[in-house]
């Protein structure tokens, strides 16, 4: 089937490995199914869908794949992330987030944050992002400094995205369409 994410690779490339997904119990399934529903309200309601995939992000892009550390493992709610000169105002998407959170103790941050994300894409009007459970959260912040600079350029974004994360230049174009939500402020980033 054809993936909008990742469109399969011209005739000849060398085929991909395939993604490997940790198992989770129906248990644990069931719970993220009443989660995304009461997301969806909470995220409709709210009109917080830019801030909540900001949260998603801010969590995920702070991986570094030479040392596998940093991504999206629930830290975000730690206050020494939080104070990270990139995470202003995420403060306010981890305090809406905690009442939903509670209900659903089974759950990790890790795979509640992401879920919100998903959540916030699908109720703005985007696809329905395959979401895949099964992070666990990790007890301590990846350093500051590992998010993109709006004020520098493409060389930048090249080493954000291509060298400590691991995607491609195609990857840091269709998740630069995130800013189609939101408030980011016109001009800021020099793509
Ligand atoms: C390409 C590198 C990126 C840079 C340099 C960047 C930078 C920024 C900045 C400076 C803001 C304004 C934050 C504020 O209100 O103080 C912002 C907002 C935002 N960013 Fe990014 N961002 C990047 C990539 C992304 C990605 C990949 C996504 C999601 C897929 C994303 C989603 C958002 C959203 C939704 C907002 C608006 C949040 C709101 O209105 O509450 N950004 N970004």
């Amino acid at each position: 089937a054809f993936d909008i994410f990742r469109p399969p690779p011209p005739e000849g490339a060398p085929a991909m490995a395939a993604k490997c997904y940790p198992t989770v119990s129906d248990e644990y399934l069931a719970a993220v199914a009443k989660a995304k529903r009461k997301l969806r309200g909470f995220i409709a309601e709210k009109n917080c869908a830019p801030l909540m995939l900001r949260l998603a992000w801010h969590s995920a892009g702070t991986f570094d794949v030479a040392t596998k550390t940093g991504g999206p493992f629930g830290t975000m709610k730690c206050p020494a992330e939080l104070a990270h000169g990139a995470n202003a105002g995420l403060d306010i998407a981890v305090r809406l987030l905690e009442p939903i959170k509670e209900q659903f103790p089974i759950l990790s941050y890790a795979d509640f944050y992401q879920l919100a994300g998903v959540v916030a894409v699908e109720v703005t009007g985007g696809p329905e992002v395959p979401f895949h459970p099964g992070r666990q959260d990790k007890p301590e912040p990846p350093p500051e400094g590992r998010l993109p600079d709006a004020t520098q350029g493409s060389d930048h974004l090249r080493q954000v995205f291509s060298t400590q994360m691991g995607l491609s230049d195609q990857d840091i174009v269709a998740l630069s369409g995130g800013h189609t939500l939101g408030k980011m402020p016109q001009g800021e980033i020099r793509l």
